[in-house]
């Protein structure tokens, strides 16, 4: 018989996700939607970043960023990458492997829309993660930005888009005594998932 407190095997990984996520809302002191972004160069070299998770679903997880800086080529060229969450205060972990999508124009804008005018704003200013001078320089941005758009609604500059990334895997992970932790990994094969546990 399963031990109660083993992660669950239900149909729908994203389901499990889902109840996982809502926890985290109310027991993490900040940030539950962080997750880091695993991409890499062309040649092999691995690249990581914390980035927050703006919507999922059955389609997967979104994110936006700048697609001129350094995560944005990476994507350009290899669109393969994966995310892992930590819920420190549930000691959970889920790891998310699949394939990035650009968002259509009409979702990036609506999500563009919804954040603060300031930091639509600083989307115009920062040149992500290409070399800066000095801290004035990048203030002089953001108050040229301010002036120009003043009066104005700020649009979504260009290159400023969001990524949807599909999953092929999702592994649950939660911490056990004597670290012997649960680990459950989903498989998409065709449209279906199957479940398999692994050693910790
Ligand atoms: C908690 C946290 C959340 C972040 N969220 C985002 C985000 O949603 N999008 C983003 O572009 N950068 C985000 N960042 C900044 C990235 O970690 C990173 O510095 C930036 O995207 C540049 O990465 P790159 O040079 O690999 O492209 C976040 C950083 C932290 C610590």
């Amino acid at each position: 018989m399963a031990t109660p407190d083993l992660i669950p095997k239900v149909e729908d990984p994203m389901e499990l996700f889902e109840a996982w996520f809502q926890e985290a809302q109310t027991s993490e002191l900040n940030d539950p939607d962080a997750m880091s972004l695993a991409t890499s160069t062309p040649d092999g070299m691995p690249s990581l970043r914390m980035i927050l998770l703006k919507g999922h679903g059955p389609d997967g997880f979104a994110f936006y960023t700048n697609k001129e800086s350094k995560k944005g080529q990476q994507i350009a060229a290899n669109a393969r990458a994966a995310l892992c969450f930590h819920w420190k205060s549930l000691r959970r972990q889920v790891r998310v492997e699949g394939v990035l999508t650009e968002v259509s124009e009409h979702q990036a804008d609506t999500y563009f829309g919804s954040r603060s005018r300031e930091s639509q704003v600083a989307a115009w200013a920062s040149n992500q993660s290409r070399p800066m001078k000095d801290r004035d320089e990048f203030i002089e941005k953001f108050t040229s930005a301010t002036t120009k758009f003043d009066g104005k609604d700020v649009p979504r500059p260009k290159h400023w888009s969001g990524f949807l990334l599909t999953p092929g895997m999702i592994e649950f992970w939660l911490d056990q005594p004597h670290r012997m932790h649960d680990r459950l990994v989903y498989k998409k094969e065709g449209a279906q998932w199957s479940a398999e546990r692994v050693y910790p």
